[in-house]
C-alpha cells in the first residue's frame, strides 16, 4: 500500500507552534514515549478518522461523544497546528491526533478494534498516473479488516465519480465487508450525525455530487 504523498508542513509555519503542538498530551508523533495502545484501550469505544484534514468532523465528534475516544491521523500538519487552539479553548479531553499516516499508524492500532473509521474525501488523485497514490486500494482493505469487528461503521466519503467507482468495486471484490444498502448518501451524513468537512463544502462550491458509503463486516 502506498505511504504519503504530498507536504507535510504548511508553508511558513512557525517552528515554535510546531514544537508546542508536539509537546501537547494529545498530539502523538514517532518519538513520543507514551504508549498509545494502552491509552486507546482505556476508553471502551474508539473511532478512528484517517485524513481528518482541518478536523471539523474529528472535533466535533470528540465534542458530542465525550465518553468516547477519537483518534485522528493526518501527515499535513496544517489541521493539528489549527486544531490545538480549539482543542485547548474547549478543553477537549477526549482526542488523539497524529502527524503518522495510516500505514504509519496502523502499526500501533493494528488488532484494536473500532466503532467507526471514517475516510471523508480521501484525496482523489484524478489524472491516471498518480491512481496508485490512492489511499483506498486492496491493501488498505486487508488492514481494515484488521481493525474492524461486526460492529465497526466504515464511513467513506468521495466527490469523485472514478474513486467512489474504485471503492465500491473494492468492496464488492472483498469478500470481507458489505455495502449498506439502506444508509448512504444524505441520509447516512444525517444518521451518524456527520459535521461538514472542508472538502465536502469546497465540493458543494463546486456543484460536485458527494457520495457517502456505509460499509459493515460480514457475518
Ligand atoms: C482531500 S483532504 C480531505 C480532508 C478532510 N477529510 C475533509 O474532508 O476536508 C485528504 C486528507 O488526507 C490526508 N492524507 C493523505 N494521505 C494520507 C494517509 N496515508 N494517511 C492519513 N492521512 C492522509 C491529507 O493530508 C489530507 O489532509
Amino acid at each position: 500500500m502506498t505511504n504519503f504523498y504530498g507536504r507535510k508542513i504548511p508553508r511558513g509555519a512557525d517552528k515554535e507552534e510546531i514544537k508546542q503542538l508536539f509537546n501537547c498530551s494529545y498530539f502523538f508523533h514517532k518519538d513520543k514515549k507514551i504508549d498509545l495502545r494502552r491509552n486507546l484501550l482505556s476508553f471502551s469505544r474508539l473511532n478512528l478518522e484517517i485524513g481528518f484534514g482541518s478536523g471539523e468532523n474529528l472535533i466535533n465528534s470528540a465534542q458530542e461523544m465525550s465518553e468516547e475516544i477519537f483518534i485522528g491521523c493526518d501527515p499535513y500538519l496544517r489541521g493539528s497546528l489549527l486544531l490545538r487552539k480549539k482543542i485547548e479553548s474547549m478543553n477537549i479531553k477526549n482526542v488523539i491526533l497524529t502527524n503518522l499516516s495510516f500505514l504509519e499508524l496502523f502499526e500501533y492500532i493494528k488488532d484494536i478494534y473500532f466503532k467507526k473509521i471514517l475516510i471523508l474525501f480521501p484525496d482523489p488523485w484524478p489524472k491516471k498516473r498518480h491512481l496508485k497514490r490512492r489511499l483506498i486500494n486492496k491493501n488498505f482493505l486487508t488492514l481494515l479488516d484488521q481493525i474492524s469487528n461486526q460492529q465497526t461503521d466504515i464511513i467513506i466519503s468521495t466527490d469523485n465519480v472514478d474513486y467512489q467507482n474504485q471503492i465500491l468495486y473494492l468492496f464488492y471484490l472483498d469478500k470481507n465487508f458489505i455495502p449498506s444498502t439502506e444508509i448512504f448518501g444524505k441520509k447516512l451524513f444525517n444518521y451518524f450525525g456527520l459535521k461538514e468537512t472542508k472538502y465536502y463544502q469546497k465540493a458543494k462550491k463546486s456543484k460536485n455530487k458527494s457520495y457517502f458509503f456505509l460499509f459493515n463486516k460480514r457475518n
